[in-house]
This record gives structure tokens, C-alpha cells and sequence, in this order.
């Protein structure tokens, strides 16, 4: 399965429900070490058997990733974490609270842990997760082992949200997609690495800060913390093509302007990410409407989004996907 990923002649992988049959069907494609497109309540994952090289070799390949950038590994729950990642009882209080869910725990790998190194990128550390999805699960439980997950989204460019998404950029070179309709929260999972003397947020996303602060205390940031990183962090990711200009209160010829709340005076918004000014929608909005704009500008401009809550995340993100290549 998945051979020949290479080759412009590959059929097109189907994409199919989230059906039990479907279900089923896609757990053994993974089982075969093929590459299935799953939705998640983030965004769209490429998921393959982690215990399973070759098959996670082939993410690493579709996406034009790079070798050194680890991968999160998907589990049932707790239980399945525990075979492969030490908790201390701040993790596992962390799991217990928000599990299944967008919360990314880096912890230590234990040394019998059956995930292959390339899914880790030879790291002593393991990136966890327990997907908020019925599907995602319902495949997990089927293939019984954890799912190496990253966004199904070429390396570098815009996570998708919808099972349309993964088609357009990668069709060709996976093996099948399961259609679950448009991601819930449309932001990646939150990353954090709780510590001995509290926790590093590596990644801000889907589940705000303030949220996790209440078990750990104040979350570091990682240039504050030595030696952890999440190597994926790359300063140009999520990215359309057109240029972003941020922080926009204004809209100059032949620019998108994609709003926030009520537009600033005299500009009409190509796309609104959310009209009634609520975070949950836009961070839901944010892929599909960059996507959009950047089909039919080379220029967008983006309404400042407030920092508080899901606004962090949001901001990275937008701030990434404005970096200068
Ligand atoms: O919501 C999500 O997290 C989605 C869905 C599919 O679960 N997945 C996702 O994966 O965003 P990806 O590969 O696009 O981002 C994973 C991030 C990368 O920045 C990577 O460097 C970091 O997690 N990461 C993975 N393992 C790590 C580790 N052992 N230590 C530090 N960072 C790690
Ligand atoms: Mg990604």
C-alpha cells in the first residue's frame, strides 16, 4: 500500500464515511501500513500505525516533512499512554482533566515503548494525545495500537479542516480519507510538557492556557525552559500563499481583508472569521477562510484578534502563516 507515493499516476485515495464498515475499512489500510486522512476535533490527521516504520516513513514522505519534526501519537486514553510514556501524577492529572481532547502531552518515553523512533525523530521524549472524536477513536480501538497523527497538510502550508481539504493537497499520495465533516475546533491541539517544577507550553492551540494554568500554575514559555522545544515550531508554518498583513484597521487596493467583529469604518470584509467577535468561531473559521482568500488574492489583510483565550493560538497561527519564506 502506498508504494509508490511518488508517482503522479496514483489514483486519487477515495474518500469514504465514518461508518462502522468504514471503519473497519480503514483499520486495515493502517494495519496493511498504509496512510489514512482522519478527522479529529482540531484539524485533519495523517495517521499511520506508529509501531509500524515504514508506514510512518510514508507521512514523512507525503508531506515533504522533515525527518527531525516528531510526530503526535494517538491513543484510547490513558491506559494505552502508560505503555508508552511515563506519567508523573501532574500528567496524569492533566490527561484524567482533559482527555479525550485537544491537549498534546510531551513526556517521557519509556525505554519498552513500541513506537517506532522515527515517529519520535530519536527523541527521549513522546508527543500523546486521546483525540476528541468518535472516529478517531473508533479507529484507534480497532487498530489497538497508537496512531502517528500529524496534520494531513503538505509540510508547511495551511491545516485542513475538512475532509475537502486533504483531498485537494494530497489525494495522491495516501491511501484513503475518512469524510467526519468539518473539524469542531479547527486549531490544533494545545502542546504542553509538564515538568518537575511546573510545565512548558511548546505549542498554544485548541485548549486555552487558562484552562490548563489551574492544574499546573503558571506554563513557561519554551525559550524560558531549557532544552525543551518542539521542533516543529518552525517560524514559517501554516501557511497560504498570498502575504499577510496583521493587526489590518484599513484595506488597501487589491487586498482580501479578512474581519473580526465589526469591521473597522469604511471596509467592507472579503470573509468575516467572526461577525459577533467569538474566538471559538474564528479559531473554527480560520484554515478554511485563509484557504479561500488565498485561491483568489496574493494579499490578505487580517482585523486585529484579541490575545485572550483561543486567541493565542490564533495569533500564532496567524503570525506563522505571515512569516517571510
Ligand atoms: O491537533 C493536533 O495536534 C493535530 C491533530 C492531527 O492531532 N496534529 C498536529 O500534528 O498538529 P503536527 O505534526 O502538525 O504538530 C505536532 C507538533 C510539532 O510541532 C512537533 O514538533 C511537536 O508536536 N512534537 C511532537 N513530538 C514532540 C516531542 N517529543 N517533543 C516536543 N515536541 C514534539
Ligand atoms: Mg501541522
Amino acid at each position: 500500500m502506498n508504494s509508490d507515493s511518488e508517482s503522479p499516476s496514483r489514483a486519487p485515495a477515495p474518500i469514504i464515511g465514518v461508518t462502522d464498515r468504514d471503519l473497519d475499512r480503514a483499520a486495515s489500510v493502517i494495519l496493511a501500513g498504509g496512510l489514512v486522512a482522519i478527522p479529529t476535533e482540531t484539524v485533519y490527521g495523517l495517521a499511520a500505525d506508529a509501531t509500524n516504520g515504514v508506514a510512518v516513513a510514508k507521512i514523512f514522505t507525503a508531506k515533504g516533512r522533515p525527518s527531525f519534526n516528531p510526530l503526535i501519537c494517538h491513543v484510547s486514553g490513558i491506559a494505552m499512554a502508560e505503555e508508552l510514556a511515563e506519567f508523573s501524577s501532574l500528567a496524569r492529572r492533566l490527561a484524567e482533566k482533559f482527555w479525550p481532547g485537544p491537549l498534546t502531552l510531551v513526556l517521557p518515553r519509556r525505554p519498552e515503548c513500541p513506537v517506532a523512533d522515527l515517529a519520535t525523530a530519536g527523541l527521549p521524549s513522546i508527543a500523546l494525545r486521546s483525540p476528541k472524536h468518535i472516529a478517531a477513536l473508533g479507529l484507534i480501538a480497532r487498530v489497538g495500537r497508537p496512531l502517528a497523527a500529524p496534520s494531513a497538510n503538505p509540510s508547511e502550508t495551511l491545516s485542513p479542516t475538512t475532509a475537502q481539504h486533504v483531498a485537494h493537497n494530497l489525494a495522491s499520495k495516501i491511501d484513503l480519507i475518512l469524510d467526519g465533516g468539518a473539524c469542531a475546533a479547527g486549531l490544533e491541539s494545545t502542546i504542553v510538557a509538564p515538568g518537575k517544577s511546573g510545565a512548558v507550553m511548546l505549542r498554544p492551540g485548541a485548549l486555552p492556557r487558562a484552562a490548563i494554568e489551574q492544574l499546573t500554575g503558571p506554563l513557561t514559555a519554551p525559550e524560558a525552559a531549557s532544552g525543551v522545544l518542539a521542533p516543529g515550531m518552525l517560524r514559517r508554518h501554516y501557511a497560504p500563499r498570498a502575504r499577510l498583513r496583521l493587526n489590518a484597521l484599513d484595506v488597501t487596493p487589491g487586498e482580501a481583508f479578512l474581519g473580526f467583529g465589526a469591521p473597522p469604518p469604511g471596509v467592507l470584509p472579503s470573509l468575516n472569521l467572526s461577525i459577533r467577535g467569538d474566538l471559538e468561531e474564528a479559531a473554527a473559521n480560520l484554515f478554511a477562510m485563509l484557504r479561500t482568500l488565498d485561491e483568489s488574492h496574493s494579499m490578505i489583510a487580517v482585523a486585529p484578534i484579541p490575545g485572550a483565550g483561543l486567541g493565542e493560538g490564533i495569533n500564532d497561527r496567524l503570525k506563522r502563516a505571515g512569516a517571510l519564506a
